[in-house]
């Protein structure tokens, strides 16, 4: 099977197109380089051994995204591509919405000209907004968001629904990723957030590694059991293989709109993993405590029933495994 992958380059899908290659898949890439650099096709062959077709185009280029179905005979898609920076959002939300927006529905104009009808998107738990119960269940629905970062991602969910209504030969497979962190065992592909990060993992390794001097954990008197905000932290490569098994399944199964949590079941609070960051790594990572974080919850993981069910999918890596290879990632990239 031919599957091109949007956001190949970046996080997620780097990993993706590295287990889809050991899978014997044929994998087109594109990626306007936004977050990403070329240098990880290289790293991508070097880990499989195997050459990855990469176009640099934008995906708001309609007329590039054309030609690279002209050019391919691809059989299905898996989006990735996209903005992603939560606090970013909320300062520009136009930008966002018209990149991931824009660029999604480019993609399913072109796909559809082409008879191409099986899709992956790369959704967030962020979709559920409060719910009131911390096990996030895929029956509860689409909530409130709290960003337009995770309103792109509502609204793109919505958009692959209406469009199976229209055209139920679409198989589409909605992934509702929890937090992943942790990087390819190799060391070769991780995570590189530009400038000062948001999120918890990148930014500990900022400090670990003494480019930044200290991390804030956002509160320590939220109603948990060392006060710290409980998360499910999932392992990327965990993450990327149930991708592989999503598009196992909608190449084996009646078309419609699937949708399943990503996420280990299991949640750890930012003190647990600083801790085990420290423990697994012998190295220290200075924090203090600061006051919350607008808009976090207190708590909350992943229900991943479903996906064990239908996708036979299920976490393998611990949170020793993804303090390691995060840290492992870092150590080559600032050596
Ligand atoms: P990333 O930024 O590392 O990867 C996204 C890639 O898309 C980048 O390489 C970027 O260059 C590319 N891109 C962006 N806009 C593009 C465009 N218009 N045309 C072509 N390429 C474009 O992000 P990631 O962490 O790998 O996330 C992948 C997807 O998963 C995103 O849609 C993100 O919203 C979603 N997601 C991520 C997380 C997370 O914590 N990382 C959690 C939930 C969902
Ligand atoms: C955030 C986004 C979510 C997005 C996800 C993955 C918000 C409110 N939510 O989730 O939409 O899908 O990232 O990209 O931004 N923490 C610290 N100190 C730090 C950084 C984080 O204590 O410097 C804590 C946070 O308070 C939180 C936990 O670490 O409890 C995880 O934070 P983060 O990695 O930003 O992920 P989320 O907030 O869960």
């Amino acid at each position: 099977m031919k599957v091109l992958v949007t956001g190949g380059l970046g996080f997620i899908g780097s990993h993706t197109v590295v287990e889809l290659l050991e899978k014997d898949y044929d994998v087109i890439v594109i990626d306007n380089l936004y977050n990403s650099e070329l240098a990880v096709k290289d790293k991508i062959k070097q880990i499989t051994g195997k050459e990855v077709k990469v176009y640099t185009d934008d995906l708001l280029d309609k007329q590039a995204v054309d030609k690279i179905f002209v050019e391919n005979d691809i059989d299905e898609v898996i989006h990735f591509a996209g903005y992603k920076a939560v606090g970013e959002s909320v300062r520009k939300p136009l930008m966002y919405y018209h990149n991931n927006l824009m660029s999604t529905i480019n993609l399913l104009e072109v796909m559809k000209e082409h008879n191409v009808k099986k899709f992956v998107f790369s959704s967030s738990a962020t979709i559920y907004g409060d719910p009131g119960n911390p096990k996030y269940v895929e029956t509860m629905g689409r909530g409130k968001t709290t960003s337009p970062y995770g309103t792109t991602k509502c609204m793109i969910e919505q958009i692959l629904e209406d469009l199976y209504v229209s055209d139920n030969e679409w198989s589409i497979s909605l992934l509702r990723y929890f937090n992943p962190i942790g990087a390819h065992e190799s060391g070769l592909i991780g995570e590189k957030p530009n400038g000062i990060p948001n999120n918890l993992m990148p930014y500990i390794l900022k400090v670990a590694s003494g480019e930044l001097e200290i991390l804030n954990i956002f509160g320590n008197d939220y109603n948990t059991p060392d006060g710290t905000c409980i998360r499910d932290y999932i392992h990327v490569v965990d993450l990327a293989k149930g991708h592989v098994c999503a598009l196992d399944k909608l190449e084996n199964s009646a078309s419609g709109v699937y949708v399943y949590n990503l996420g280990s079941g299991k949640g750890y609070s930012v003190l647990e993993i600083v801790n085990t960051f420290e423990r697994v790594n012998g190295v220290k990572v200075n924090h203090q405590i600061a006051p919350r974080r607008a808009g976090d919850l207190a708590e909350f993981f992943a229900d991943p029933t479903k996906a064990l069910n239908e996708l036979k999918w299920k976490t393998e890596k611990t949170l020793e495994d993804m303090c390691r290879d995060s840290w492992n990632f870092m150590k080559k990239e600032i050596e």
